[in-house]
């Protein structure tokens, strides 16, 4: 089945389910349409003109009732059923995934490993390890889709949506972009490399790194000011940072949130529109002065304020805040 032309290579963990579902779901509707075009034939012939026949007419049969309204019901719940495990489970990142962050713009992949590397059109991933993705748009909607995998998420402007995979087979893989964006929608595809893991390892000390995401992120962090207010040794004019990652927040409005990657997204760039319990809405929006990959630096250095917030690789080289806190 695997070389079947039609099919393409399964190479992650949930390609088996995902496919499970899709061959019952083709069987299913194969057989009712089999079953419903024999009928035809057979009632086509036995019911036909003939002299001295009629058919009779059925006045309610209530075991016949049960059993039509039971047994599609009992199908339908199968699938649903089904269908959401497998949805749930693909929705749902594992803890300590190793993160990548993507970039889609008109008309090309961006991507970002949390150790810095950088890649236009291409990933490299580990076999044998979940990887998480967390991605933006910088223009219009797009879709992330790698077939092998059986993963495809949108990818939308002004905010983040997640998808993870964790790849179980070496081999590179098309990348598409799945929602028609424009006039070189076509053309905006790539692939995915994956790797044995000494293999991997070996790409990622290669190239010219500038240091972690994170650690950009801090560098800008410094550089924008935001230590003047966000300070981790004393209580600034805005709130510490330390810690908060993943955390639920207490917003001024009384409401209560969980402070992920869109929430700290949406404090740089529209500060008011959750202000924290206790705190003045001061901070000035950073809209249009930090673009989409500067925010994601900005993004990975706050949560890397908070010891295993997600970062499964690990953050390295990046020394505790408390220390550089120099301004
Ligand atoms: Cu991007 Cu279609």
């Amino acid at each position: 089945m695997y070389d079947f032309p039609l099919w393409p290579a399964r190479a992650s963990t949930t390609a088996g389910s995902v496919d499970a579902l899709f061959i019952f779901l083709v069987a299913l509707a194969g057989f009712m349409s089999i079953a419903i075009f024999i009928m035809i034939v057979v009632f086509a012939f036995k019911y036909r003109r003939r002299a001295g026949h009629r058919a009779e007419q059925i006045e309610g049969s209530v075991p016949l009732e049960i059993t039509w309204s039971a047994v599609p019901l009992a199908i339908f719940l199968t699938i649903f059923v089904w269908g959401a495990v497998i949805y749930f489970r693909e929705r749902t990142p594992p803890r300590g995934a190793e993160e990548v962050y993507v970039v889609a713009k008109q008309w090309m992949w961006k991507l970002e490993h949390e150790q810095g590397q950088r890649e236009i059109n291409e990933l490299h991933v580990p076999v044998g390890r979940d990887v998480k993705l967390i991605m933006t748009s910088q223009d219009v909607i797009h879709s992330f889709y790698v077939p092998a995998f059986r993963i495809k998420q949108d990818v939308l402007p002004g905010r983040y949506t997640t998808a993870w995979f964790h790849a179980t087979r070496p081999g590179t893989y098309h990348l598409f972009c799945a929602e028609y964006c424009g006039t070189a929608h076509s053309g905006m595809i790539g692939q995915v490399v994956v790797m044995e893991p000494a293999q991997y390892s070996g790409w990622l000390s290669g190239g010219i790194i500038s240091g972690s995401l994170a650690a950009t992120g801090e560098t800008m962090f410094q550089q924008l000011g935001c230590p003047t207010c966000h300070r981790f040794d004393i209580q600034g004019r805005g709130p510490n940072l330390q810690g908060i990652f993943g955390k639920p927040v207490q917003l001024e409005d009384g409401r209560s949130v969980i402070a992920d990657e869109n929430y700290i997204r949406e404090s740089i760039l529209s500060p008011s529109a959750k202000v924290v319990s206790g705190f003045k809405p001061i901070m000035p929006t950073f809209q249009g002065l930090v673009n989409e990959e500067q925010l994601t630096a900005l993004v990975a250095y706050v949560k890397s304020l908070t010891p295993q917030a997600g970062g499964g690789a690990g953050t390295p080289n990046i020394s505790s805040p408390v220390e550089q806190k120099k301004e």
